[in-house]
């Protein structure tokens, strides 16, 4: 149908008003089909561009888009309905050009979906594997480390744990261990002083300076046999360094019974080293003098750098120093009320940070006492 030479001014939904040189006119029904189908295709063709270009930034926007093209109220059903008015010869061919739309706009909507799923999931990244509060776990600290390891070694030889006060007096950190009245450890530059009696050096209450004060204390209220080590933390007014602190950790061991003798003390370290630095390492014991042990000794192990050859660690010698021990005074049995007569015993004390810096080269003892977590962190799979 030729519908030159009108123009159409306005098009309702089943109506097309139609002007002929000024002159209007009611076209009526068919000329409204018609115009119908143009106006769905032009309006099809718009959408289809449209909907090929649609983009959304999340999914509250992807379903306005499915709301605004696909639902119910939504513009391609809006068309649908427009479509049963499109002349029966024309509709084929505008009905396959509105599938196509249907079918861009849904192809469209899916695959923003799609982009928006993998995007919130690479960002959300949820391993629903992992726990569900994870807790960093902390590492023992080294000297605990060595310290429970030292402690382990003593208990399946038979010692026992003891335990004592770190603020002591004087009684049972020196007197009781022999110390003269006016020996040089109990000098103001030597020892912590919490309560100084002048009159009565035995009564000064003092940070202790060594765990042997626990000693003192099991051998007054326990009879032989006696087999303990006390590990524990004493102090000593040392100028700060990265070779000397004010306070550090010992583990003083006791044995004492019937017929103990200088053999037992030995084989006791021997066993002690080997299972500490290895099965080679050998043991040395140099004279020495401590006013609570006689004889008294200095203990070497063979340097486990070199195994014995001299190397730098061990300042070319082959040997480092590991430990002090010797057998009980015997006045200090009989201050703690043990028959020096029926019983005899050893004693030994290392310090825990000694035998840690020998077994991990840590270069300053300031780093035990830091805190500083990289530090503490070496140690993470050795305890
Ligand atoms: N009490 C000594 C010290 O602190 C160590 C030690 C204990 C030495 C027992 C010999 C025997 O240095």
């Amino acid at each position: 149908m030729n519908l030159e030479p009108y123009t159409f001014v306005f098009t309702g939904k089943n109506i097309t008003f139609a002007q002929n040189n000024g002159e209007a006119l009611w076209w009526g029904i068919a000329a409204d089909k018609i115009e119908q189908k143009d106006m769905l295709l032009e309006k099809i063709e718009q959408l289809l561009r449209e909907v090929s270009e649609l983009t959304a930034a999340n999914a509250e926007e992807i379903e306005a888009l499915r709301l605004k093209y696909l639902s119910k109220k939504g513009e391609i059903t809006a068309l649908m309905a427009d479509f049963r008015d499109v002349a029966a010869d024309q509709k084929k061919a505008v009905g396959m050009k509105l599938n196509e739309l249907k079918q861009t706009a849904t192809r469209k909507i899916n695959e923003l979906k799609e982009q928006c799923e993998t995007a919130e999931t690479a960002t959300d990244d949820i391993d629903l594997t992992r726990t569900a509060y994870p807790t960093p776990l902390g590492t023992r600290h080294p000297l605990n480390i060595v310290r429970n390891r030292i402690v382990d070694i003593f208990s399946r030889m038979g010692f026992t744990l003891a335990d004592g006060p770190e603020v002591e007096d004087d009684l049972h950190v020196f007197t009781k261990m022999n110390f003269a009245p006016d020996h040089p450890a109990r000098d103001m530059q030597d020892t912590f002083f919490v309560d100084n009696h002048s009159a009565d050096v035995t009564k000064n209450i003092i940070l202790r300076s060594h765990t042997s004060s626990v000693q003192a204390r099991v051998m007054e209220t326990t009879q032989p046999p006696i087999r303990i080590i006390c590990p524990g933390r004493v102090y000593r007014n040392e100028a700060i360094t990265a070779r000397a602190h004010c306070f550090f950790h010992q583990i003083e061991g006791l044995y004492i019974d019937r017929n103990v003798s200088f053999a037992d003390l030995k084989q006791v370290m021997l066993m002690f080293a080997q299972e500490m630095f290895g099965a080679e390492t050998k043991i040395r014991l140099r004279p020495s003098y401590f006013p609570f042990t006689e004889p008294s000794a200095e203990m070497d192990i063979s340097c486990h750098i070199c195994g014995g050859k001299g190397c730098g660690f061990c300042k070319h010698t082959g040997w480092v120093e590991i430990l002090g021990c010797g057998m009980v005074d015997p006045n200090v049995l009989e201050a703690c009320g043990i028959d020096s007569k029926v019983y005899s015993g050893y004693a030994f004390g290392l310090g825990v940070e000694r035998i840690t810096n020998l077994k991990y080269q840590v270069s300053d003892l300031r780093m035990f006492s830091e805190n500083d977590v990289r530090f503490l962190d070496e140690f993470v799979s050795a305890g």
